[in-house]
């Protein structure tokens, strides 16, 4: 164990055990970073009271208890333990983890992680709440495949329903090879608009749209040839965004809302004949238990339409049953919109009633926050129209290119260090928020070079790279060992003792904000020990040798933890 908030929890909970019984060695010790030593453990104070003794009193009863190799202890304040970790202890764990290719990361035992995530709708043009789905999904996949799980990708494309029947004879009325460019485009969304002013105001347009659905449900081969088509060139378009991205997702992680379609009928009669769902005023519905709606009436989730027909919520159920039956899931993550709350919590409500969810497979919702303009409402042009994201992210390359065109690289080299730069903002501004709250799309703000973003990240890794390319060092040759000398020193090994634990954190709590947070308290402390302390220009061999190993140990962690991120780092910027 590496991580020193672990090493110290664990200390403490072993001298609770001790000092007053084992029924209190699983107590939170309630580590925090402290002001006056390297951590505080804040337990004695919450358990004062249930002792009924004074918390002075508990917490010197605990220092006693403490096991101190390697450590400091002293009781202060009201009866906080403050603890220090002693230098040649952290020393000798940095010079593990240098020795070590994953940096302190864990293998846990491997679990199955379906990732539901992107899913953009094949009916509508993909819009920046999707880049967001994409984005913090693909980090996810990321992490959980780097701390070895296996992890399967599920593309969840609403390609199927009622919209393609409209969009199927709008695409006629315009003539097939136009229709298909223009989505290959990307200009699905105005098409949508299009088709959709038709069907609200031109009566025959609305009744061909109508026949068409059945014959799309029916596989009339004409009519499927036709969807199919528009899918296609729809996915082109995704697929653009996604490599301009560098997201993992390919087509075989494509499973969409039409792949569930055969398995319908078959999941409602599963659901009927095990007494789940119940017929309601001519529809099957599925009443989860602690659901109401209006007047506290049971509020149901309709899985069968009265009309015969199925929505968004049959086909996800008929998605977890397949996840967990054929895919094996032990845990599913859906990293879709906070505004499907509702339609998650029913939907897996039902699918525990089914037996489908269990302890062993659970599902849960990341939920994703909205991506607002600087208007605070959904985030749109200027014109109001909705933003296509190709274009939006070749703006931020041309933005990135500003901020660095000062600085002498020729054409070819700037546009791919601001390619790196301009996905690497786009990226973090997503990421390092949580990913249930809203934020404000602001290219001024997450292409700053200063500040918790992504381009000043991929800066101060560019620059420690810049140390050892200056002293023709090559960094995966640097072996220490590491001595710590002054505080900035000891500062920045202790931060890097953290790596392994923050990456099984983001996996844990699906929250990719606390490696951004972790990596930017990284960069900052490297900083700080940059500027107090020379490295290639160390006072004697020993001290540049210990030096350069931070370095390299610091580089590692930037680089991995931004690589999980799904950010690049340009060679120099
Ligand atoms: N296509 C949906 C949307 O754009 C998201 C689908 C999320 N995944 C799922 N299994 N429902 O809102």
């Amino acid at each position: 164990m590496t991580d020193p908030q672990l090493v110290l929890a664990a200390r403490v909970q072993q001298a609770l055990g001790t000092a007053f019984g084992q029924e209190y060695s699983g107590e939170d010790p309630l580590i925090r970073p402290s002001q006056f030593a390297d951590y505080q453990a804040n337990v004695a104070l919450s358990l004062a009271k249930r002792l009924r003794r004074a918390p002075r009193e508990v917490a010197q009863a605990l220092v006693d208890a403490l096991d101190t190799t390697d450590i400091r202890v002293e009781v202060s304040g009201p009866g906080f333990l403050n603890l220090t970790l002693d230098d040649g202890w952290i020393a000798a764990q940095a010079d593990r983890l240098l020795g070590d290719e994953r940096t302190g990361v864990p293998q846990p035992a491997p679990k199955t992680v379906v990732i539901d995530y992107s899913a953009p709708n094949a009916a509508k043009e993909m819009h920046v709440g999707h880049l967001r789905t994409t984005i913090v999904g693909d980090t996810l996949a990321r992490t959980h495949e780097h701390l070895g799980d296996r992890v399967i990708r599920q593309n969840h494309l609403g390609d199927w329903g009622t919209p393609f029947g409209m969009l199927i004879e709008h695409l006629l009325d315009i003539g097939e090879e136009e229709s298909l460019e223009r989505l290959a485009a990307g200009d699905g969304n105005a098409f949508y608009q299009e088709a959709r002013r038709k069907f609200d105001s031109d009566p025959d347009f609305e009744e061909r749209a109508r026949r068409r659905v059945p014959m799309l449900q029916g596989g009339d081969p004409d009519t499927l040839r036709l969807w199919r088509e528009f899918i296609e060139y729809t996915q082109r378009y995704f697929n653009r965004v996604y490599r301009q991205l560098g997201v993992t997702l390919t087509d075989d992680d494509i499973a969409g809302e039409s792949m569930y379609n055969p398995m319908l009928t078959d999941v409602c009669d599963e659901l009927e004949h095990a007494g789940v769902a119940v017929m309601s005023e001519g529809a099957l519905c599925v009443f989860p238990p602690g659901f109401t709606g209006r007047d506290d009436q049971p509020l149901p989730l309709i899985i069968r339409k009265s009309d015969g027909g199925y929505g968004y919520a049959t086909t996800d159920l008929a998605a977890i049953r397949y996840r967990v039956r054929d895919l094996k899931a032990d845990r599913i993550l859906y990293v879709v919109g906070a505004t499907q709350s509702l339609h998650f919590q029913m939907v897996f409500a039902s699918a525990r009633m089914a037996g489908w969810l269990t302890d062993e497979a659970s599902a849960e919702h990341v939920q994703i926050g909205s991506v607002l303009g600087s208007d605070g409402k959904m985030f749109k042009t200027r014109s109001g129209e909705s933003v296509k994201l190709t274009e939006l992210l070749e703006e931020a390359v041309i933005r990135a290119e500003a901020v660095i065109a000062d600085r002498g690289y020729d054409a070819a080299t700037r546009r791919s260090i601001a390619q790196q730069v301009g996905m690497g903002a786009v990226k973090y501004a997503d990421l390092s928020v949580s990913h249930d709250s809203e934020y404000v799309f602001d290219f001024d703000r997450m292409l700053a070079l200063t500040g918790n973003t992504g381009p000043y990240l991929q800066y101060a890794t560019a620059r420690i790279r810049s140390i050892f390319r200056n002293g023709s060092i090559d960094p995966a040759t640097v072996s220490g060992p590491i001595v710590l000398g002054e505080p900035a020193e000891r500062a920045l090994a202790l931060q890097l003792l953290g790596f392994g634990s923050v990456i099984e954190s983001v996996a844990e709590l699906s929250e990719p904000h606390r490696l951004c947070n972790y990596l930017f308290d990284v960069a900052q402390a490297f900083t700080s020990f940059y500027e107090s302390c020379p490295v290639l220009k160390a006072e004697n061999e020993s001290v540049r040798q210990s030096r350069l190993a931070l370095s390299a140990l610091t580089l590692r962690v930037l680089l991995q933890g931004l690589h999980l991120l799904g950010i690049e780092v340009p060679e120099r910027m």
